[in-house]
């Protein structure tokens, strides 16, 4: 992790032109892992709604990665694209879909989907699913025995990845923004309303979830091992999905410049984006141990209902 860092550290510097509020407040700046290239189409399975290859059709998803958003739910949905029996979706649902349609059953949900062939599970991400009140009762609702897929990374480092992709969608918007500690405190106290801080509280969300689903049916991916070592944790994925080990090693190539693995299937090669790595401010270590001790209670209640741990700092 240190290494990966380090590196992407390095690369930015020599490569990103960082916004002038980071330089200016001294900060340093790091990439963020779980930004792959959006930009580029997802297609196992051909998603082109003018022409279905034979032998294909729309079917409701078969799992769903519901979050958590900033923990690397595009990262895992392009690495679980690399396997034969998986189309993986293209879009995420919205909200407005389900409050448009949710009395009329779910042929819209369906309609969403990639045409896929019999012998392929379909996926989809939506990963505001999460950490919203409404979506675990939905989804129950439309197939109570789906599979569901969590990714997790640190919850204090999800707090400052989700930050900075609000910061630079702001900066891209011509619209105010602010440093970080001025959202983090108010008051001089850890200002625990911040919406960012309120999705890192992955106790709070699993509980709803869990009322809905048990256990067994909610696969939690651990997104910093992911990113450092992909393979295990796809493998883990193909056990939960019961689908046959397909991924291999060589599917994964490190990019020694960039820092991180990149995925190598059917002849094409995916990255983080070139332009798109994300710098992350330097947190004021005052602030950030403050809500690195607020987080601490509430990963001991997550590992305690998920009845796992893991390795957050
Ligand atoms: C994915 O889509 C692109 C562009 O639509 C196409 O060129 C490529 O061959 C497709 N790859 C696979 C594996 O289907
Ligand atoms: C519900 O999800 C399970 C698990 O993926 C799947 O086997 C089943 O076909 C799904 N049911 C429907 C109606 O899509
Ligand atoms: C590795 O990353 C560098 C820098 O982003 C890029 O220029 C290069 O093409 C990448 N190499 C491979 C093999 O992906
Ligand atoms: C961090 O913030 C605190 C106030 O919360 C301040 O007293 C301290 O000087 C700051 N530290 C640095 C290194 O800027
Ligand atoms: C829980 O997470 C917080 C924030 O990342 C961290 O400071 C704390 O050490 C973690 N606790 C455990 C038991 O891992």
């Amino acid at each position: 992790m240190a290494f990966f860092l380090a590196s992407a550290f390095l690369l930015v510097l020599q490569t990103y032109a960082a916004p002038p509020e980071f330089v200016k407040a001294g900060f340093g700046i790091t990439l963020d892992p779980m930004d792959f290239d959006p930009g580029r189409p997802v297609n196992g399975s051909g998603d082109v709604a003018s022409s279905p290859p034979p032998g294909t059709s729309k079917r409701a998803p078969h799992s769903i990665i519901i979050g958590v958003r900033k923990g690397g739910t595009r990262a895992l949905l392009e690495m679980l694209d690399i396997h034969p029996e998986v189309a993986a979706a293209a879009t995420e649902v919205h909200f407005f879909d389900w409050d448009e349609n949710y009395a009329k059953g779910f042929e819209w949900y369906r309609e969403l989907m990639p045409y896929s062939y019999p012998h392929q599970i379909t996926v989809e991400k939506t990963p505001g699913y999460f950490t919203s009140a409404l979506a675990p009762e939905r989804i129950c609702a439309m197939n109570s025995s789906i599979k569901l897929l969590l990714i997790l990374r640190d919850p204090a480092e999800r707090v400052i990845s989700d930050y900075t992709q609000v910061y630079f969608n702001r900066l891209e918007n011509h619209k105010p923004v602010q440093a970080i500690e001025n959202l983090l405190v108010r008051n001089g106290a850890l200002n625990i309303r911040y919406k960012a801080i309120q999705r890192s509280l992955y106790d709070v969300h699993m509980r709803n979830w869990l009322r809905h689903f048990p256990l067994e049916q909610i696969h939690i991916v651990d997104g910093d091992a992911l990113i450092r070592d992909p393979l295990p944790e796809l493998q883990r994925v193909e056990r939960f999905l019961n689908l046959p080990p397909r991924i291999v090693s060589s599917n994964f190539y490190f990019n020694q410049t960039k820092g991180f693995y990149c995925i190598r299937s059917d002849g094409r090669e995916r990255c983080l984006h070139e332009s798109k790595g994300r710098p992350h401010p330097a947190v004021n270590s005052t602030v950030l141990q403050q809500l690195r001790s607020y987080l601490q209670e509430h990963n001991r209640t997550f590992f305690r209902l998920v009845k796992r741990t893991f390795d957050w700092q």
